[in-house]
C-alpha cells in the first residue's frame, strides 16, 4: 500500500461521489437516496448509472461497472490508482503525502524516466552528427523537415551493438538500468546490447512530457519495420497515444486518428497538430478514453487497404463505447494519409476533413464499395445489407436520409427501400422480443453476469457469496462469526467474491470500514462488485444466520462439484425458497 490508510480515507471522506460524478455525468433524484444518469462508460438512451450518496458508490445496471469514487475517477480520467488520488486530493484542497513506495521502486521508475529522457536526447544529438547520417538521410527522403523533427524530438539510432550503452554507462547509467529501461537486452556472453539499431527514432512522450519509450523505423528493408519498447515499469502500450503530448494542446476541437507514426508526423507537418495514433496496436479502451479526456470529436484516419478499413470498424465501436462523436476520413488513391498528403497537398486533406462521413456514412460507403452495382444480382445483394443497416438505425429521419440514398445508387424507388426497411424492422423487433421472453424464462441467465468473461459455473453459490458479501459489507461484527467458519478462496465460484471476501476480513471487526473506504482499498474489479451489492437495496434480517446458511451452501455446491447448468431451474427455485424462508433475500 503505497499511500497511507489514513490519507485515503480523508480523500475519499472529502469527496464525495455525487459532487464528483456530477461534474461528468447529468444526475436526478430518485427515491430511496440514489441518483441516476446516463452511463458515462457505454452508450445509452435511457439512465442505468445509479449513484448512491449514503453509501458512496456507483453502479450501472447496463454495463455492470461500479465502485467507488477512486475508481469512478481512475475509469473516468485513464489515471493509475495514485494519480486518481492525488487528482482527488487537489480538489480538497489536501497535499499528497510523501510516496512511501518500496524505495527501490521508486528508485526504478524514476531512473527509467530519466534514462528514457537521456537517451531520446542522446538520439536527437547523433541525428545531428555523422553517426547518424543515415537516419537523417532517410528522414529527409521522407520529407520530414528538421522544424518537425524538433518538435517531435526525432533522434537516430546508429547500426551498432553498443552505441547507446556505452554512452549511458558513461554518463552513470547501469547495465540493469538500461535492461528496465527497455532500452538493451542482455547478450548472451553477459553485458547488453543496444535494442534498437540502424532505426530512426520516435520517442513516445506521455501527456505529462516524459519521453516513456521509442518506436523506432528500420532503415534498410530489414525486419521487424518498426521496433517497440517493450513493456516496462513505466511504458505501456495500451494506455498511451504517439504524439498525445502535441495534439493535447490543439485548438482544432478534435483528434485525428491515425495508424502510423510517420502518418502523424505528416500530419503534423501539414499543419494538422491535433494527429495521435495508437502504438502498433489495435486500438484500446483505455486509449479511448485518453482520447475522450481531451475532446469529444474524433475522425479515424487508418490506411485506405482493406486491413486499415476493417481496423477503422473495430476502433469505431470502441470510440463509440465512451461516447466520443466520430468521423471516418478514407483516403483516396492513396495508402495513407502519409502518402495522400505528400501526392494530394494539406489543402486536399483538408477538405476531405471537412468532408469526412459519420458512421453511418462510412458503414454505407463500405457496403456499397463491395457489392456489384451492375448487375441485378449484385444491386439485390447490395439492397439486402444496406437495408439491414439501415434497419437498426434508431432515428427515423436517420433512415429517411440514408435510406433515399441507398436508393438512389441501387436505381430503385425510396418507397421500395422503406417498405422492405420496415419489414426488416419488425422482424428484428420480433426477434428481440422472442429473445428476451426465453431469456426471462430462464432464471439462470439473469444470473449470468453481464460480460461473459466469468461465467458462473455454480449459480446457487454464487447467490449465497454474495449473500455473504452483502451482510458482511453492511456489518462489521460479522466478521468474528466469519472467521470461525472462514471460506478459503477456492471455495468461491466468483473469483473477484473472494478477494472482497478476503479484503473485508483483513480488516479488524473494532474499527468498522465504511464502503467509501472499501471501494477505495479493493482493486477495480473487485469495487465494481462490491457496489453492486451495495447499490441491492438489503433484504436479509438475520444476517448471523443468512451467514452461516451461505457458507454452508458454498461448501454444498463445492462438494457436488459439478456444474450447475441452465437446467437446474428446480434446484434455484428450491434454494430461493430455502433463503426466503431465512430472511427473504431478493
Ligand atoms: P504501417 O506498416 O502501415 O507503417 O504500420 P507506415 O506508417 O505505412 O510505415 P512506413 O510509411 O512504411 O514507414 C503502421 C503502424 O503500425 C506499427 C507502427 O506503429 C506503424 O507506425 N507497426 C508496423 C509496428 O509496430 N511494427 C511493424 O513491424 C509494423
Ligand atoms: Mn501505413
Amino acid at each position: 500500500m503505497p499511500i497511507p490508510q489514513s490519507f485515503l480515507d480523508e480523500v475519499v471522506m472529502r469527496s464525495d461521489i455525487v459532487d464528483i460524478v456530477s461534474s461528468y455525468v447529468k444526475l436526478t433524484k430518485k427515491s430511496g437516496g440514489s441518483m441516476l444518469g446516463l452511463c458515462p462508460f457505454h452508450s445509452e438512451k435511457t439512465p442505468s448509472f445509479n449513484v448512491r450518496a449514503d453509501k458512496q458508490v456507483y453502479h450501472c445496471f447496463g454495463c455492470g461497472v461500479g465502485g467507488g469514487v477512486i475508481s469512478f475517477v481512475r475509469e473516468i480520467e485513464a489515471l493509475e490508482f495514485r494519480d486518481a488520488v492525488e487528482f482527488l486530493a487537489k480538489r480538497a484542497g489536501m497535499q499528497m503525502p510523501e510516496d512511501d513506495t518500496p524505495v527501490e521502486d521508486v528508485n526504478r521508475r524514476k531512473r527509467a524516466f530519466d534514462l528514457n529522457r537521456e537517451a531520446a536526447r542522446y538520439y536527437h544529438e547523433l541525428l545531428h552528427s555523422p553517426k547518424g547520417a543515415r537516419a537523417a538521410r532517410y528522414m529527409e527522403r521522407r520529407g520530414i523537415t528538421k522544424q518537425i523533427a524538433t518538435r517531435f524530438g526525432l533522434g537516430a539510432a546508429p547500426d551498432g551493438w553498443n552505441t547507446l550503452s556505452d554512452e549511458m554507462r558513461a554518463r552513470g547509467f547501469s547495465e540493469q538500468d538500461l535492461i528496465d529501461a527497455g532500452l538493451c537486452k542482455r547478450g548472451s556472453k553477459g553485458g547488453v546490447y543496444d535494442l534498437f539499431r540502424d532505426r530512426l527514432m520516435f520517442p513516445v512522450i506521455d501527456v505529462r512530457g516524459n519521453v516513456i519509450g521509442f518506436s523506432g523505423r528500420i532503415l534498410s528493408d530489414g525486419e521487424p519495420k518498426y521496433l517497440n519498447s517493450p513493456e516496462t515499469v513505466i511504458f505501456n502500450k495500451s494506455r498511451n497515444l504517439f504524439a498525445m503530448n502535441l495534439a493535447k494542446k490543439t485548438k482544432r476541437g478534435m483528434l485525428i486518428l491515425a495508424e502510423g507514426n510517420i502518418d502523424v508526423i505528416s500530419l503534423h507537418q501539414a499543419g494538422f497538430d491535433c494527429a495521435v495514433a495508437s502504438l502498433g496496436t489495435s486500438l484500446t479502451d483505455e486509449q479511448a478514453r485518453l482520447i475522450k479526456r481531451y475532446t469529444e470529436n474524433v475522425v479515424i484516419s487508418y490506411d485506405g487497404d482493406a486491413a486499415g478499413v476493417k481496423a477503422a470498424e473495430r476502433a469505431i465501436g470502441i470510440l463509440d463505447k465512451v461516447g466520443l462523436n466520430i468521423r471516418v476520413l478514407r483516403v483516396k488513391d492513396a495508402k495513407d494519409p502519409d502518402e495522400f498528403i505528400k501526392k494530394f497537398g494539406a489543402d486536399a486533406f483538408k477538405l476531405l476533413l471537412e468532408r469526412s462521413e459519420g458512421d453511418t456514412e462510412y458503414r454505407l460507403s463500405e457496403i456499397k464499395r463491395a457489392s456489384e452495382l451492375e448487375t441485378d444480382e449484385g444491386r439485390l445483394a447490395y439492397l439486402d445489407k444496406a437495408e439491414e443497416l439501415l434497419a437498426r438505425l434508431p432515428n427515423a429521419a436517420e433512415r429517411e436520409v440514408y435510406g433515399r440514398r441507398v436508393a438512389e445508387s441501387a436505381g430503385v424507388s425510396f418507397e421500395a427501400v422503406d417498405s422492405e426497411v420496415a419489414k426488416k424492422r419488425r422482424a428484428f423487433a420480433k426477434r428481440d422480443k422472442n429473445q428476451q421472453q426465453r431469456a426471462e424464462l430462464r432464471p439462470t441467465a439473469q444470473l449470468q453476469p453481464r460480460e461473459r468473461t466469468e461465467r458462473y459455473d455454480s449459480v446457487p453459490s454464487v447467490q449465497a457469496e454474495k449473500v455473504i458479501l452483502q451482510c458482511l459489507i453492511t456489518d462489521a461484527s460479522l466478521i468474528s462469526v466469519t472467521k470461525e467458519m472462514k471460506l478459503a478462496s477456492e471455495e468461491f465460484t466468483l473469483p473477484a467474491n473472494a478477494k472482497v471476501y478476503q479484503y473485508i476480513l483483513g480488516r479488524s471487526p473494532d474499527t468498522p470500514v465504511s464502503s467509501a473506504q472499501l471501494m477505495a482499498g479493493l482493486e477495480p474489479n473487485e469495487a465494481a462488485v462490491a457496489a453492486a451489492i451495495l447499490a441491492e437495496p438489503i433484504t436479509v434480517t438475520n444476517s448471523e444466520q443468512a451467514v452461516r446458511d451461505c457458507v454452508e451452501r458454498v461448501r454444498v455446491e463445492r462438494a457436488k462439484g459439478k456444474p450447475v447448468g441452465e437446467d437446474d431451474i428446480m434446484e434455484l427455485y428450491r434454494l430461493k425458497k430455502e433463503k426466503e424462508g431465512l430472511g427473504g433475500i431478493s
